[in-house]
């Protein structure tokens, strides 16, 4: 049965009833209950329907009322729940700010320390205006040697310990060219100059083999080449040239260097170069950090140049000697052994990324 008294007693009640749920799920559940398919106020509508019209009207209106209002107080108590909710969450889950950072997967990986000095050279040289060249690793004999001003029978072959491929060269029978890891860095000059007109202003670092291993030597080790070809370049400007890149990359005032006559196939004249290690701490010894000089006419020649035209100067750093004297670090074995530790300990984050106007090494 509808009566307006049953009415009044399931207005109270569900109204009561919404005032005391404590939380969203208990809401939801009066709701349900009240108005849901089979709740108390859509039965007291259906019921509406057995009524003759005159009462149907009444009660239906006051019906009406009480839906009316229950709906209201859903509503109401609802977003008071929410914004109280709301609250809570704001209050239990404060970000502490004023914690350190925790560090990250991407915070605990290292970049190599030979990985960053490649970093810091390019970055020094193409502030010169050095572009960067590359090269492959596995190299011809030519290129590597040949047409290096280093013929077949040149003794400056055997000084290099190569390794060469099984395959090609002249015993083989098949015709294509011995092929060998490169042994260093500087057939990168032949490449280059065999494809691009001068001025050629490069660098190429990468890596080089030789068949050699103790405490200061490893099978694979890495150089970078510079190359210089052009109308007018001279000694001079080789060792303002070597000399600006050592300030810089040592990030100090004064470098003593010292330029000693030398002979390398390719260069006439030839130079080595040594720094005075006061830069790095160890004032009085003399370190040598690599070779150099003007390359010679027949170099220039074998790359399809006129030596009479042009002229230029090479140069062949050891970057993983002067890692070793930038970062002091003792055993050039450690570089390459893979150990994590050693990493952590000098490796540096991927974030510090070197520049000249940044710094190279902070
Ligand atoms: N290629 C030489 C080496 O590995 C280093 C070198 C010396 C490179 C003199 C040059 C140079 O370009 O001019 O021992």
């Amino acid at each position: 049965m509808v009566s307006f008294p049953d009415l009044e007693k399931l207005r109270s009640e569900l109204l009561s009833r919404i005032e005391a749920a404590r939380d969203l799920v208990a809401l939801e559940q009066v709701r349900i209950a009240a108005l849901g398919k089979k709740g108390s106020i859509s039965e007291q509508m259906a019921r509406l329907g057995t009524l003759p019209p005159e009462q149907r009207r009444e009660l239906g209106q006051a019906t009406n009322a009480v839906k009316a209002a229950v709906s209201d107080a859903l509503e109401a108590r609802k977003a008071a729940l929410e914004a109280a909710a709301l609250d809570e969450r704001l209050a239990t889950e404060r970000a502490d700010i004023s914690l350190p950072v925790r560090l990250g997967p991407a915070s605990e990986g290292r970049i190599h320390p030979v990985s960053q000095v490649f970093d810091e050279v390019i970055e020094i040289f193409a502030d010169m205006g050095f572009s960067v060249a590359e090269g492959p690793d596995i190299e011809t004999d030519d290129l590597n040697f040949t047409k290096l001003n280093i013929p077949e029978e040149h003794p400056a072959r055997q000084e290099h310990d190569t390794f060469y491929l099984r395959d090609g060269g002249p015993g083989d029978g098949s015709n294509r060219p011995r092929m060998l890891l490169r042994t260093h860095t500087s057939p990168v000059q032949i490449r280059t100059m065999l494809t691009q007109p001068p001025p050629i202003r490069i660098i190429a670092p990468g890596r080089v083999y030789r068949c050699d291993s103790d405490q200061t030597h490893t099978p694979m080790f890495h150089q970078i080449e510079g190359l210089i070809i052009d109308e007018s370049t001279h000694l001079g400007h080789l060792k303002w040239c070597l000399e600006e890149f050592c300030k810089a990359f040592f990030e100090v005032e004064e470098v003593k260097m010292r330029f000693r006559a030398s002979h390398f196939p390719f260069t006439e004249p030839s130079m080595e170069v040594d720094i005075d290690a006061a830069a790095i701490g160890k004032p009085g010894q003399w370190l040598e950090i690599l070779g150099s000089g003007m390359v010679h006419p027949n170099v220039i020649r074998n790359c399809g140049l006129d030596p009479e035209k042009y002229q230029g100067f090479a140069f062949g750093m050891g970057l993983d000697r002067i890692t070793m004297l930038k970062y002091g670090i003792p055993d050039l074995r450690d570089m390459f052994a893979a150990d994590l530790r050693w990493m952590k300990h000098y490796g540096f984050l991927a974030v510090d990324v070197p520049t000249l106007a940044g710094g190279l090494s902070s």
